[in-house]
């Protein structure tokens, strides 16, 4: 059986003026008429022997998620909160504690709920084939094909094929947000996969390798599952052996370390992290002068832009490589290859206060 997790307890604010501290992308209609995170539970049907979904997120988010699964007709089997965010490790390991209740062999797919797949018959091959390897104790990463030097991604060196003719491999190194100069040479030098944040392991090979790795997670999980507190359909941790765990990732506790990694390559899927707006308008549909107008826009002599009214109208004249998003209480204009130093902006504001 698949026990699918989906992490949503991050706050993203790439995507401002949508996305914000308290309502990040994951729960925005970005692409389509679902939300990111609506799209990562209904792109499980079809998969053969899948659970219902563990929701890992935070208080703040509880009722976002539980309403924007309602609305979609997904039943979690728990919608578990943390008291406070520590990173995706610790929110792994609760997953994993809890899927072991159920089955002791239980395999875990881990789902960010931060990017788009486009091409959902792929991925339901793709997670098919992961959890053959998972079986025989592999962490199996989902490697995508780097196009630029990014540094927001984690980099996997692939080794040797686990099965001959299998799309599967070895991981001999795998590496976290290398700095620039890193990112490139493993570009140059070939060989390499971004990693897409999406794992398949079997729950209990995750809690081995944290005992060995992160003891204190792994030991502060167990114990704030044994504080834990229902609440309808939520599932409150204990708060003071959850806040005891370190603030780590994954990637960096155990994907970084183990010995037992392995990489499927998922050139497929249709893979984006919509890191950007720029992202989000190569995405888009477009019309016949290459532009996205989304909601209520009026363009003339518009060209190769991405405009979006979420409250009000926008009217654009003589526009080239622009993108406006505009909402009720800001709005974002930006030259359309400039708009990732849309961070710029939120360290501002945030310094302000
Ligand atoms: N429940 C919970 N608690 N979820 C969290 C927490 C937390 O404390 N922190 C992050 N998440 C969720 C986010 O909402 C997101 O869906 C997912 O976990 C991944 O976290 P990010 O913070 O977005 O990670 P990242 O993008 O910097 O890096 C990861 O993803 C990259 C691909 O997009 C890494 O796995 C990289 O190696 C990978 O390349
Ligand atoms: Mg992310």
């Amino acid at each position: 059986n698949i026990y699918p997790v989906i992490l949503c307890g991050g706050s993203g604010t790439r995507l401002w003026p949508m996305s914000r501290g308290g309502y990040p992308k994951q729960y925005l209609k970005l692409t389509g008429d679902n939300t990111l995170v609506q799209q990562t539970a209904l792109r499980l049907r079809g998969i053969d022997d899948i659970a219902a979904p563990i929701i890992v997120t935070n208080n703040e988010q509880r009722f976002l998620v539980a309403e924007q699964m309602r609305q979609v007709g997904v039943t979690p089997s728990s919608i578990v909160l943390e008291p406070v965010g520590r990173d995706t490790a610790p929110a792994i390991a609760i997953a994993a504690l809890l899927a072991m209740q159920a089955s002791p062999d239980a395999l875990l797919l881990i789902l960010p709920s931060d990017h788009v797949i486009l091409h959902e018959a792929t991925f339901i091959k793709i997670v098919e084939a992961a959890a053959r390897i998972a079986k025989d104790n592999h962490l199996v990463t989902f490697g995508i094909d780097p196009t630029e030097p990014h540094t927001g991604y984690g980099y996997i060196r692939s080794g040797a094929p686990l099965t001959d003719g299998s799309q599967a491999f070895a991981v001999d190194a795998f590496v976290e947000k290398p700095n620039a100069q890193t990112a490139q040479r493993f570009l140059d030098d070939g060989g390499y996969y971004w990693n897409s944040g999406m794992f398949m392991l079997k729950a209990s090979v995750y809690m081995d390798e944290l005992r060995r790795y992160e003891p204190e997670i792994a030991r502060q999980a167990a114990l704030s599952l044994q504080d834990e507190a229902r609440d309808h359909d939520f599932l409150r941790l204990g708060a003071d052996a959850f806040s005891a765990c370190p603030k780590v990732s994954v990637d960096y506790a155990v994907m970084e370390r183990t010995e037992h990694a392995a990489v499927i390559a998922a050139a497929d899927l249709g893979w984006n992290d919509i890191g950007s707006w720029t992202a989000l308008a190569d995405l888009a549909e477009l019309d016949a002068e290459s532009n996205a107008l989304l909601g209520d826009v009026l363009a003339e002599e518009t060209t190769n832009s991405y405009v979006r009214a979420e409250h009000r109208m926008v009217a654009a004249i003589g526009l080239d490589n622009i993108v406006i998003v505009e909402t009720a209480d800001a709005v974002l204009v930006a030259r359309r290859d400039k708009s990732q130093e849309v961070k710029r902006i939120v360290e501002r504001l945030n310094a302000s206060g």
